[in-house]
């Protein structure tokens, strides 16, 4: 039986695991890691490069390196979503054919798909190097508040990476998948995501036979530790300004050195109570000097300016709590998920609201990925014991009234899969087509309506007299993706019914698109490969260059120690040539002299 991964693609990292035996395991990749950061970058020759290698270059090629696409992912460019984004990040966004945001990365112009596809050819890589055999099926994780529109594209791009997405999953289902097991049945469970781009909550009845029902679900697609990240960046993007006259944010490579620095500080205070932040030569002012970033920062004050962000998680949790028709008391469990959980101020917030210690038994980086391996396996009847899902919709999904206003078809909540039909007369006699405008809208938004596509049923029976009428189905199937029918009423005949994909590809794009990252994928196991090596290079040729200036200041004029400093600095310099990675060739041949001199200055060095 062919196996079937579980893909947890999330926004800061990706995970995959599998079944192994009775249990699901994470599937750590060569570098030993358990996840990978969700980033791609484009190297100076043109290579693509993803996860760790990408995000080790960030700071050098920030322009040209992508992270958080997931927030971009099915949405437009004109969204208010994307406009944040394009003042934020390092790297361009621009405006596709469709009226989607792309990115723009050296010569390429590549859509949101295609980055996610990359990320989730590498899982598939890792997964398959494990396994030993090839693998086609996935079941892939969304945030729970996720539109169609953001689920098509998520599903486009497993089609671009060569999966079969067999199911896509809401990220807390999979995580509560994860943490129930039989002795669970009968608990009602709150699941808390906090990761780096969503929060999503979900409240769950763990049932007799492995029947997992969301009873209520809420979320912000634009609530995560980017935005933790970024109030620290502000901050001290404003301290600075204050200080020297320069905004640091006019530097691409300052910026991105500052939101390194900040994530990496507001991880330490999770442990720590104050922490340095050390950057120096991060700009120069208008003289020319170079100004230097020196500061500390405490656990209270980084709580400070995020509280209302935690807050909002808080009010957005009580929200799915009432939509669920139940209490705080109501709840045997909160089970945190995500990495930003690991902020004591989250931990303590939950504890002060629901008068109980979270549960931290599941892996808050591994669970999502686990959950998903587990369906997976179970909807290829791999697992004994089946899984039942019953997960609800998000948002609610309704057609554009003649007025403007919105007529609501499946409110949010509902269970899917679930299917309403909606009848509609013609209005003018010998009508023979008719437009009908299908919309998603979050509770309390109703401004913020999402166009899912505009369906025009056309060659409708035209009558001389009186109107017809036409029944149009709408369905939301057990990934939450919706799709719309429509038949005449009298005689049964179905109208044909185009969509205009509001921002998504087209079938022929994500053919094109497939063709060409099956042909990268190829390209890029060999490139990676080279990557490493000139990575590695140019840390040996850093650290070669540093002991021979000690040893030159130390020797005097030993006419041994001479002889062997000048043989080292010829491999030096050809090495340093080289370590554009325009040969790779040649620099693979000059990494064991390089290793050699490296370890020889160590021992002269001791
Ligand atoms: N020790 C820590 N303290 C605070 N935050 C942390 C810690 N470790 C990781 N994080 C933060 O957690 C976030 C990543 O979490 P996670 O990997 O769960 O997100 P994700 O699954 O990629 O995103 P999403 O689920 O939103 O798509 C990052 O913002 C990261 O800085
Ligand atoms: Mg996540």
């Amino acid at each position: 039986m062919k196996r079937v991964i579980g893909i947890d693609l999330g926004t800061s990292n990706s995970c995959v695991a599998v079944l192994d035996g009775a249990t699901a395991q994470v599937i750590g990749n060569r570098g030993g890691y358990k996840t990978t950061p969700s980033m791609v970058a484009v190297t100076e020759t043109g290579r693509k490069l993803v996860g760790h290698i990408a995000k080790r270059q960030a700071i050098t090629n920030a322009e040209n390196t992508v992270y958080a696409a997931k927030r971009l992912i099915g949405r437009k460019f004109n969204s208010p979503q994307v406009m944040s984004a394009v003042r934020h990040a390092s790297y361009r966004i621009v405006e596709g054919p469709h009226g989607e945001a792309r990115i723009a990365l050296r010569s390429e112009i590549l859509s949101v798909p295609e980055i996610s596809a990359l990320i989730l050819q590498e899982l598939k890589i890792v997964a398959e190097d494990f396994l030993g055999e090839p693998v086609e099926q996935a079941v892939i994780t969304v945030p729970a508040y996720f539109n169609d529109n953001q689920r098509q594209a998520t599903k486009d791009a497993g089609l671009i990476a060569g999966l079969d997405v067999i199911r896509i999953v809401n990220e807390p289902t999979a995580a509560a998948i994860s943490y129930g097991t039989s002795q669970r049945e009968g608990t009602t469970v709150a699941v808390y995501d906090f990761g780096g781009g969503t929060f999503d909550v979900s409240i769950l009845e763990l049932g007799k036979g492995g029947v997992f029902k969301v009873l209520g679900t809420a979320g912000d697609t634009f609530l995560g530790g980017e935005d933790v990240d970024e109030r620290l960046v502000d901050w001290l993007v404003a301290e600075f300004e204050a200080e020297h006259k320069v905004d640091l944010r006019s530097d691409r490579m300052a910026r991105q050195r500052l939101k390194d620095a900040a994530e990496k500080a507001k991880c330490e205070l999770s442990s720590v109570s104050s922490t340095e932040l050390n950057l120096p030569f991060i700009i120069s002012n208008e003289r020319g000097e170079a100004l230097h970033l020196q500061r500390s920062l405490s656990r209270a004050k980084l709580e400070e300016l995020t509280a209302d962000l935690i807050d909002r998680s808080i009010d957005i949790c009580l929200d799915a709590l009432s939509d669920a028709g139940l209490e705080k008391g109501d709840l045997d469990d909160v089970l945190l998920v995500g990495g930003m959980t690991r902020m004591p101020a989250i931990q303590r917030k939950i504890t002060e609201v629901f008068g109980r210690e979270p549960n931290r038994s599941v892996h808050p980086d591994e669970c999502v990925a686990i959950g998903a391996a587990m369906h997976g396996a179970s909807l290829v009847g791999a697992e004994k014991k089946p899984l039942v899902l019953l997960d609800v919709t998000p948002l609610s999904l309704g057609i554009m009234t003649h007025g403007g206003g919105f007529d609501e078809l499946v409110p949010a909540n509902t269970t899917v899969p679930t299917s309403r039909v909606k009848s509609f007369t013609t209005s003018r006699d010998g009508q023979t087509r008719m437009s009908i405008i299908v919309q998603q809208v979050a509770k309390d938004r109703e401004g913020e309506r999402e166009l899912l596509g505009e369906f025009a049923l056309e060659g409708i029976s035209s009558k001389a007299k009186g109107a017809v009428v036409v029944d149009v189905s709408f369905a939301i199937d057990a990934n939450g993706i919706v799709a719309v029918e429509a038949s005449e009423q009298a005689s049964g005949k179905k109208a044909a019914i185009t969509v205009e994909a509001s921002s998504g590809l087209t079938k022929p794009e994500i053919q094109e698109m497939q063709k060409s990252a099956a042909h990268a994928m190829d390209e890029r196991r060999h490139g990676e490969a080279i990557e490493s090596e000139r990575q590695a290079a140019q840390s040996l040729v850093g650290e070669v260059e540093r002991l021979l200036e000690n040893l030159r200041s130390s020797a005097g004029d030993s006419s041994v120690l001479g002889a062997t400093m000048a043989g080292i600095e010829a491999v030096l310099s050809q090495a340093k040539l080289l370590t554009d990675g325009r040969d790779p060739s040649k620099l693979k041949a000059l990494l064991p002299q390089l290793e050699r001199a490296a370890q020889m200055l160590r021992s002269l060095g001791n």
